[in-house]
């Protein structure tokens, strides 16, 4: 018998929580948010809002990407996605450092704000100074006709969907999305072939089908959740596409399970977090393979070296890993790019199952609010 929301107009389908929903809507939320949008015949993206003339959009020499929280991090996946696909220089900004920093922006720049509500206060007010200097603005953003919508130049809509629970998570991985269309949108007006932009169609499109068989790992995940729901600490490492990863995984661990959690690149666990390793402190790596994966397992051996519990994200093929690994979480395959829109899924599922474990309040964790529209 579908539940119906206790607040609201959207339905909770079923679902115990709209967080819970809103992970399963994945899928759906990246068909929306590629659909029209991946162009065959030119093996590019479109975007229908962006206001901007081809020639100014080829002019462009370095790109800004702010927002705040999960945004922000959505943007840290931007900038390798971008400086790897398009080689354009991308720097990410914090919002609410932005918007007083004054920081000197090269004519050309071109500033995007990320955001689901559309309505932080912050990131307005960064797109606001960096447009009152001259510099063209761009929204990515979920909430059609909100503030940030309104106030910049152009923009891409994420198309996802209500996202009800204050953890965000469809958000996420439809900016990423959002972000790597864009990469292929800027790289094929710069060096980028027809072929590789042809190949880049593809990986989008397999996408949501990916992130379907992402989503089995829940049975999995609940089993760890019960493991290691009463731990105090929990480390996330993850190194280039999961590095921010590592961060959001922590990020959600820690607002709607109320567990101290700290996200880092893995090789910089030897300059300092490493102390924090013992008995009681689980490490979560990221680890689909790819360029660093040697790295990263040896990091992971260091940490078990100290007697620390290691837990491992990893690729479906990935059989020796169990031999080191306490627990394992399989991911299916994914190109290095779009990893991170995939190995996310198994760590919302285990901030989610964790929190409700605990009898945490999943979609109203105590203290935050959906939108931060105060300073
Ligand atoms: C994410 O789980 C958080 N609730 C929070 O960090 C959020 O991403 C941040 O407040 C930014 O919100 P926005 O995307 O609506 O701008």
């Amino acid at each position: 018998q579908p539940l119906e929301a206790d607040s609201g107009e959207v339905s909770m389908n079923g679902y115990d929580h709209y967080m819970l929903k809103e992970i399963y809507e994945q899928p759906d939320a990246l068909r929306n948010a590629m659909r029209g949008r991946l162009n065959d015949q030119d093996a590019t993206a479109v975007f229908g809002g962006l206001n901007l003339t081809p020639q100014q959009l080829r002019g462009v020499e370095r790109i800004i990407l702010t927002g705040c929280g999960t945004s922000w991090h959505s943007a840290l996946v931007g900038e390798y996605m971008i400086e790897e696909l398009a080689r354009i220089p991308v720097c990410v900004e914090y919002a609410s450092e932005l918007r007083y920093r004054n920081p000197p922006i090269e004519n050309n720049t071109l500033v995007f704000g990320i955001t689901q509500s559309g309505e932080t206060a912050d990131t307005l007010a960064a797109l606001n100074e960096t447009k009152r200097k001259g510099h063209r603005t761009l929204a990515i953003c979920n909430v059609v006709g909100s503030s940030i919508a309104q106030a910049s130049d152009g923009g891409v809509y994420l198309h996802a969907g209500p996202e009800i629970g204050v953890a965000s998570t469809k958000a996420f991985t439809s900016q990423c999305c959002v972000l790597a269309m864009l990469a292929l949108y800027f790289g094929r007006m710069r060096h980028m072939s027809f072929e590789t932009g042809g190949r880049i169609i593809e990986d989008l499109r397999r996408l949501p089908a990916t992130i379907e068989q992402a989503l089995t790992c829940d049975a999995e995940v609940r089993r760890v959740a019960e493991k290691y729901q009463s731990a105090t600490n929990v480390l996330y490492l993850g190194r280039r596409y999961n590095f921010p990863t590592a961060l959001e995984g922590a990020l959600k661990l820690k607002e709607i399970s109320y567990i101290h959690a700290e996200g880092y690149p893995a090789a910089e666990m030897k300059h300092g977090p490493i102390a924090l390793v013992d008995a009681d402190t689980p490490s979560i790596f990221i680890m689909p393979r790819g360029t660093t994966y040697d790295k990263v397992l040896s990091n992971m051996e260091e940490v078990k070296a100290r007697g620390g519990p290691v837990i491992a994200i990893a690729s479906s093929d990935d059989t020796e890993i169990r031999k080191i690994a306490d627990d394992v979480i399989m991911i299916p395959e994914a190109p290095e790019f779009l990893q991170p829109i995939v190995s996310v899924i198994p760590l919302q599922l285990l901030s989610y199952h964790i929190a409700v474990l605990r009898g945490c309040d999943v979609d109203k964790p105590r203290n935050l609010a959906k939108s931060v529209t105060v300073e």
